[in-house]
């Protein structure tokens, strides 16, 4: 089987929630046609999740949530749990991304991790440094030999910036990846996609890298027309 190429649009707090629903019904139709033929995953605030959700549920493109809390349930003021999500349809959901781990270290991540895999979401596991945040992965494959995850690289200094690294440093990072994974665990599912400036002048190139299997995209995914260059390419 062809292994999936994911599009993932990462809205961040880009968007109010009137911008996104306004959004969503203009370019809702068009984004729905392009998810018939490729894997697109939308990640918006949580707020409007469950109206994209409902927007949504006869249509192929799948849904991501930002983040979520690394408890079941209980005391834990302004947090949504992984069943919340689950609930409302949510297949996908980012964990670790680098701005969000000022809050979380790596064992609430790890938390996270299970969290989501306990309800069937598939964690978008974002890491800039592999030797040190690919740990929740490798726990989490001993837990739930049969899922599946991705894992975004994202270098620090390429978020937001213009600054994409060259190919061949990317694949680099590729490899230590894939080595610390294989070293750990054998004969898992994960897909590693990049993340960091990706736009349509780059795509051509970043489509290059070996063992790719798609891109998480922050500010060009915001922009229907550039999102579609991208995801036509
Ligand atoms: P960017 O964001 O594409 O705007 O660099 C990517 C991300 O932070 O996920």
């Amino acid at each position: 089987m062809n292994r999936p190429f994911f599009y993932i649009a990462n809205w961040k707090m880009y968007f109010t929630y009137n911008e996104t629903i306004s959004w969503i019904s203009t370019h809702g139709e068009e984004l729905s046609f392009l998810a018939k033929s490729h894997h697109i995953i939308i990640c918006p605030s949580f707020i409007t999740l469950d109206h994209i959700a409902k927007e949504f549920n006869q249509s192929h493109l799948l849904l991501s949530a930002q983040n979520c809390s690394a408890y079941k349930k209980g005391a834990h003021t302004g947090q949504i749990s992984a069943a919340s999500l689950a609930e409302i349809g949510c297949n996908y959901c980012i964990i670790g991304h680098s701005e969000q781990r000022n809050c979380d270290n790596n064992d609430i991540i790890e938390q996270k991790v299970l969290r989501l895999l306990e309800y069937n979401i598939t964690p978008i596991l974002c890491i800039s440094n592999p030797q040190e945040e690919l740990t929740p992965a490798i726990t989490a494959f001993h837990k739930f030999p049969e899922k599946e995850i991705i894992i975004a690289y994202e270098p620090l200094n390429a978020i937001g910036s213009g600054n994409v690294p060259e190919n061949r440093f990317i694949e680099k990072t590729f490899s230590t990846i894939v080595n610390f994974i294989e070293h750990h665990v054998s004969d898992k599912t994960y897909y590693m996609i990049y993340g960091g400036s990706v736009d349509s002048e780059n795509v051509k190139r970043l489509k290059l890298i070996n063992r790719l299997d798609g891109f998480l995209i922050g500010g060009a995914s915001t922009h229907f027309d550039e999102f579609k260059r991208i995801i036509e390419f």
